[in-house]
């Protein structure tokens, strides 16, 4: 997998020469599949274009804090929430010492001020200015306030000097990017999910199906994403947008949610079956709309459906694998049965018998069951629960 996929990485460019080198770390970025937004400084632009930033990113380069047609399109408080990592680089001794004053006069550092995510600058000056009082200075005060350093490297400089202030290379710097998202739970995995319910046709208007709102499912796939994990979420008909980041693939019956299971379950690390898969399905599909008939009562054959975790359970590869078991009695027992004959890792059962919980509710409540072990998870919205599963989930993964 590339290992910056689906990350989206602001780069600050501020003025230098070493600015020429931002074109190969933006090319260095979208090679590794990160999403990158360029933000320059008008001290950036006399060295290097916009446009060239423009056409490597694939985005539009931000310049300006008072643009209005700017602020239309991506806001700077829009733009600081947006990034899961700001990267600034080069960063000049001006910058650094704008940063370190708090400052926000210009787009960059107002962006730097007002965002959350980690900050990281990869400085690049003359060797006299990096060694002054004043940026040493600066520098040890951004390290207590978490700001990151990369660099600046040792030897020739630009204008003949040789001491430190180089800019790292493009490369090393995406390597450090990173691995600023190895510490995520589930930084590199690749996890799919089964949501929703399948729809079972009988003719070109009816099915059968059930009320499951995939709710639980689309929770899961939100928070393994923000754990790190790249998601793909194979869902039948719900009403519920698909979570930022996450690839979804549409399927309505449950053979296609199996054919949509076994296409690149190869690639798949943890694989988690939350979709309420109907058991059966019409023997037959009527090609024309079913007339009513003169009797009372109508006969269907149905057929069973494949069980699609199952199948994935026997697979000789398998990867993690974690199912749901919804009963109303003996729920424990039910979901221990259930973990051995579909050879499950993990399974986590929920008591529909409760009306507060479950099918088409916000909120749920689980028991996680493996082979060794028990754990209760206390009634909670599906959004906190769907988080305390991937924490667990990262635990049995790196116990195991
Ligand atoms: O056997 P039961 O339907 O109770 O099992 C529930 C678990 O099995 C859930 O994880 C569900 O997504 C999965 N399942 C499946 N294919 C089926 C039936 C259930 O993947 N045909």
């Amino acid at each position: 997998m590339q290992r910056l996929t689906n990350k989206r990485i602001l780069l600050g460019i501020t003025g230098g020469i070493a600015a020429y080198k931002s074109a190969e770390l933006t090319r260095a970025y979208k090679a590794a599949g990160a999403d990158v937004r360029v933000v320059m400084t008008p001290a950036a632009r006399e060295f290097i274009t916009p446009l060239t930033l423009q056409a490597l990113s694939g985005n539009p380069v931000h310049t300006a804090l008072l643009d209005p047609e700017a602020e239309a399109g991506m806001g700077h408080i829009e733009l600081a929430k947006w990034a899961d990592l700001i990267v600034v680089a080069p960063a000049s001794a001006d910058f650094i010492a704008r940063l370190e004053s708090g400052m926000a006069n210009d787009l960059l550092s107002t962006l730097c001020l007002a965002s959350d995510a980690p900050l990281c600058l990869a400085p690049a000056m003359n060797q006299a200015m990096w060694r002054s009082t004043a940026t040493q200075g600066n520098v040890f005060q951004l390290l207590q306030n978490k700001v990151t350093f990369w660099g600046p490297d040792s030897g020739e400089q630009a204008c003949g000097d040789v001491g430190p202030g180089r800019m790292l290379e493009p490369n090393a710097i995406a390597e450090l990017s990173a691995t600023m998202f190895d510490k995520q739970l589930l930084s590199g995995k690749i996890v799919h999910i089964t949501a929703g319910p399948t729809r079972e046709p009988i003719d070109p208007v009816r099915y059968i199906s059930n009320h499951s709102s995939g709710k639980m499912g689309y929770a899961l796939a939100q928070a393994a994403q923000e754990a790190g994990a790249n998601v793909k979420l194979i869902s039948g008909p719900v009403n519920l947008e698909c979570p930022d980041r996450v690839s979804r693939i549409k399927v309505e019956s449950a053979e296609q949610m199996l054919a949509a299971v076994l296409d690149d379950i190869a690639n798949c690390d943890i694989f988690i079956g939350c979709a309420a898969v109907a058991d059966y399905r019409p023997a037959v599909i009527e090609n024309n709309k079913m007339k009513k008939g003169s009797s009372d009562t109508l006969s269907l054959a149905l057929v069973k459906n494949p069980d699609i975790i199952a199948t994935v359970g026997q697979l000789p590869d398998k990867p993690f694998t974690l199912g749901f078991a919804a009963e109303t009695q003996n729920v424990v027992e039910y979901a221990r049965t259930k973990l051995a004959s579909k050879n499950l890792d993990m399974i986590a059962a929920n008591d529909v018998s409760n009306s507060d919980i479950g099918f088409n509710s916000d909120e749920n409540a689980l028991t996680l069951i493996s082979q060794n072990s028990e754990l209760k998870l206390a009634q909670t919205s599906k959004t906190k629960l769907a988080q305390q599963l991937i924490e667990h989930i990262a635990e049995q993964l790196t116990s195991a």
